[in-house]
């Protein structure tokens, strides 16, 4: 059987889109007063409204019927169970235990992987009490003041995101920075904030051979050097890997190491050592309510039925545009400011995730897979791109996530940023008819037919479909809710579409041909072979920055 296309279940919602889609979403509420009701979920501190979308109950009925033949119940399960489910790199799945409060055992090969979990948990809470109390000690025996996590990807993404959507319970003394791009812009940028006898280095990279955060640790390094010597290094530099070896090889004490494991992805890391620069920023308390915040999560995920589980319907509901409508970008807008990372880490969780072209089995895919993740604070979105939202030919599903309680006390902001919030989906949803924008202009006494010339420019189609995320409050564990959330659904697009989710192969191509190309620029390889247009911005580059008798000395050593 070609799955998922040929699944009963696809079959039947194929026909039910050829009615669906002639539906409008106004004629939905007005047909089903319950309707704002029913389609509603909450969670802890998570409320879900996704009745702004063009379904009724018998398309739920049948994507969960979807849900359910493609064996999600029992994926989740394996998930859960530590199976080994990325097949292609034979590793379980399990960031679920990092934040397993309960502890109930989980196995990989046999060991209850529990104890280690909760073994650097104790690590990070003891180098965390130390740091911000202010009895870990700099090489002068100064107080830390600037922390900077050097990372890239999942190892820089989810720390930098928390770090600055938890602004609000930070310590007061502590400064974070976040350094991922190898141009050397960002280091010295932060380099020249920061000074060596008080700032903290975090070496965060899984693999610990990443091109981009090893070359910004040796620059590090080298900058530190200059005024300290190498027995300081102890106290200033500390690594969160999977790879004890090279950690020790580039020079850090592994006392001095965070570990975390290879059943743990990149893009699911912060929950584990990974998290270290937000357990120091936000303390040991809030980073522990992060996990509880995510397990809730997780149990909801783990034991509600498919039809009330929220990444379920997050999920399914996705793949109805997706699959059916043929929508392949979703746009993710908080409207916290402080959550203006957000997109950034939703889009490598989903992409990297879901960006595949072959199925577990290596067989092509038969369907579309992982949409196009974009987006920005939805409050300066709407001065932008939300245009195209509202007008354009697109069908692009819109996630505005909002926190329901004040953030700050400045008189009249909070009530301006929310009626937005409530505006925008009402409006997406409705659209605005001819009929309604001729009486608006009417009633500015335009002539005739300047009223018509206009109402094609003026009318929304509306029908447009979003989801309302709220947070009851933006804290530790509704944002440890939220991201799990965002986990699940994405683990269970990649289940209905029958691919790996957790491996990320397409990125390692460009790694391998930068490693010639990086040889050529500095002079280290004669000019290679390549397609004519790369053979051109490779002699352009050395045009540009090489001496005139062809030699880069000035890159040789680099
Ligand atoms: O190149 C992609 C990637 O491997 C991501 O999956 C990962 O989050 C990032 O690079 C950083 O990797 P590492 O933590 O091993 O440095």
């Amino acid at each position: 059987m070609n799955y998922p296309v040929e699944l009963p279940a696809w079959q039947a919602l194929q026909q039910h889109f050829e009615t669906a889609r002639h539906w409008h979403m106004r004629d939905l509420f007005a047909r089903d007063p319950e309707r704002a009701e029913r389609y509603w979920l909450e969670v802890g501190g998570l409320k879900l409204d996704f009745s702004k979308n063009r379904i009724n109950d018998e398309t739920l009925d049948g994507l969960i019927r979807l849900a359910e033949e493609a064996g999600l119940p029992e994926r989740i399960r394996d998930m859960f169970s530590g199976r080994k489910i990325n097949n292609t790199e034979h590793r379980s799945v399990l960031h679920i235990a990092l934040r397993n409060r309960t502890n109930t055992p989980i196995t990989v090969d046999g060991e209850d992987v529990m104890p280690q979990v909760n073994r650097v948990l104790a690590h990070m809470g003891q180098f965390s009490h130390a740091v911000r109390s202010g009895r870990w000690l700099g090489y002068t025996n100064q107080v830390i003041t600037d922390v900077v996590n050097i990372g890239i990807g999942g190892s820089d993404l989810g720390p930098q995101m928390m770090c600055t959507a938890l602004k609000a319970f930070g310590h007061p003394r502590l400064r974070m920075h976040f350094v991922s791009n190898v141009d050397g812009a960002q280091l010295r940028d932060v380099l020249e904030r920061v000074h060596p006898e008080t700032t903290l280095f975090i070496i965060a990279s899984k693999t610990f051979t990443t091109q981009e955060t090893i070359t910004n640790a040796n620059t590090a390094r080298e900058w530190f050097l200059r005024e300290a010597c190498e027995a300081d290094i102890a106290k200033h530099f500390v690594a969160v890997s999977t790879n004890r070896q090279a950690v020790a090889e580039f020079g850090i004490d592994t006392a001095n190491m965070f570990e975390f494991w290879d059943w743990v992805g990149g893009r699911y890391s912060l929950w584990s050592a990974i998290g270290l620069p937000i357990m120091l920023y936000l303390g040991e308390e809030n980073f522990l309510e992060m996990l509880a915040g995510a397990h809730l999560m997780d149990l909801h995920f783990f034991n509600a039925p498919l039809a009330r589980n929220m990444p379920v319907i997050l999920a399914m509901v996705g793949i109805w545009y997706i699959n059916f409508y043929g929508g392949g970008s979703h746009v993710i807008a908080p409207y916290d400011q402080h959550l203006h990372r957000l997109p950034q880490f939703i889009q490598q969780l989903d992409m990297e995730s879901n960006g595949k072209q072959v199925k577990r089995g290596g067989e092509a895919v038969s369907c579309d897979t992982g949409p196009i993740i974009w987006g920005e604070t939805g409050i300066n979105g709407q001065h932008a791109f939300f245009q195209l939202l509202h007008q354009g030919t697109h069908i692009t599903p819109v996630d505005l996530i909002a926190g329901l309680t004040k953030r700050s006390n400045l008189p009249g902001h909070h009530e301006i940023l929310l009626s937005n919030v409530f505006a925008q989906a009402e409006a997406f949803m409705r659209g605005k008819t001819a009929d309604e924008v001729r009486a608006e202009l009417a009633e500015q006494n335009l002539p005739e037919d300047e009223i018509e010339r206009l109402v094609p420019h003026k009318t929304f189609s509306g029908n447009r479909p979003t989801n309302m995320i709220l947070l009851d409050e933006v804290n530790p564990r509704n944002m440890g809710s939220l991201i799990a959330l965002y986990e699940h659904k994405v683990f269970v697009q990649g289940v209905i579409w029958g691919i790996n989710s957790f491996d990320q192969w397409g990125v390692e191509l460009g790694k391998q041909l930068a490693k010639t190309i990086l040889a050529e620029l500095n002079g280290k390889l004669p000019p290679q072979a390549h397609d004519s247009s790369t053979e051109r911005l490779i002699r352009l580059y050395r045009r540009a920055n090489c001496d005139t008798d062809g030699t880069c000395a000035a890159f040789a050593d680099s």
